[in-house]
């Protein structure tokens, strides 16, 4: 198994990429430290863990709140250590053009996405440093390497999160930590249905969407879970500071 007796803590693992991460991670053996805002369903996705024989536990976790952040995080490394964390809670806004972009979506998309990902990065980064290993993957998007129309808080963040990651890769490499970002296309998530349902057809945005894909279809989650399963594990042991664009092809042509 390729993640055996470590510890990792995953972010927004109540739903999508999050949760098909901790599914991933314990079946390679992880203690999965299984985090959300959503109480409810991060329970229930620890449970489910549990029930098939993994070790998870479900820690409540608004990743904007860095006090909060820091304390989930010290408790853990504690008690386990702490090998790997998957920054991976994030949101979307409606589509808009920049100037009708009303401040206060931009500032939560910019506190969540970024400051989210900053928060567990500087939170576990201490522990990390202090045992000599570690491995940081930060969720990003096709965002991050490209700017999205009407996406522009969005395109903002993800972009932050590309460029903080390796600056980290840089920071704390000396230490025996390794800092990546996955980068997905899009993937068949909740937040993808939201944005889809401020289409006028959603169904018909969705079939457009996948038609641009040289794959034609969208990502699923587990395909994302298996790249980051790939940048937290040591089969990727000289693998830093890396952009890994999961988006079956589409910004290659
Ligand atoms: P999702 O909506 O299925 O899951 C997001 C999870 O994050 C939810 O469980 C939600 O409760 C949690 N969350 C939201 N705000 C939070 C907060 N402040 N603190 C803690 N947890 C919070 O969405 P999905 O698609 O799985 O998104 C995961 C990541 O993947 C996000 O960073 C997103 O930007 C990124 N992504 C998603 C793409 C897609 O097409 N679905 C494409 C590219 C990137």
């Amino acid at each position: 198994m390729r993640l055996e007796d470590e510890t990792a803590l995953i972010t927004g693992a109540a739903s999508g990429i999050g949760r098909a991460t901790a599914e991933r991670f314990a079946d390679e053996g992880a203690r999965v430290i299984v985090t959300d805002i959503d109480s409810n369903g991060g329970e229930a996705v620890a449970d489910e863990l549990a029930d098939k024989g993994a070790t998870a536990e479900f820690h409540e976790l608004d990743v904007t709140d860095g006090e909060e952040f820091h304390a989930v995080v010290d408790a853990v490394a504690e008690e386990y250590g702490l090998d790997i964390v998957v920054n991976n809670a994030g949101t979307g806004h409606p589509s808009s053009r920049l100037e009708d972009t009303d401040d206060s979506i931009r500032d939560f998309v910019i506190d969540v996405n970024i400051k989210g990902v900053w928060n567990g990065c500087h939170a576990a980064l201490p522990h990390m440093k202090e045992q000599g290993h570690g491995s940081i993957v930060n969720v990003g998007s096709l965002a991050s390497i490209l700017g999205l129309p009407k996406q522009a808080a969005y395109s903002l963040s993800k972009g932050a999160v590309l460029n903080l990651t390796r600056a980290l890769a840089a920071e704390a490499g000396p230490y025996g930590v390794r800092a990546n970002t996955v980068c997905p296309g899009f993937t068949d998530t909740s937040l993808l249905e939201q944005y889809l349902a401020t289409e006028d057809d959603p169904e018909a945005a969705r079939e457009a969407m996948a038609k641009e894909y040289p794959l034609k279809r969208l990502g699923n989650p587990e395909e994302i879970a298996d790249a980051i399963l790939f940048l937290a594990s040591d089969e990727a042991s000289f693998v830093s500071g890396h952009g890994l664009v999961v988006d079956g092809g589409f910004s290659t042509c």
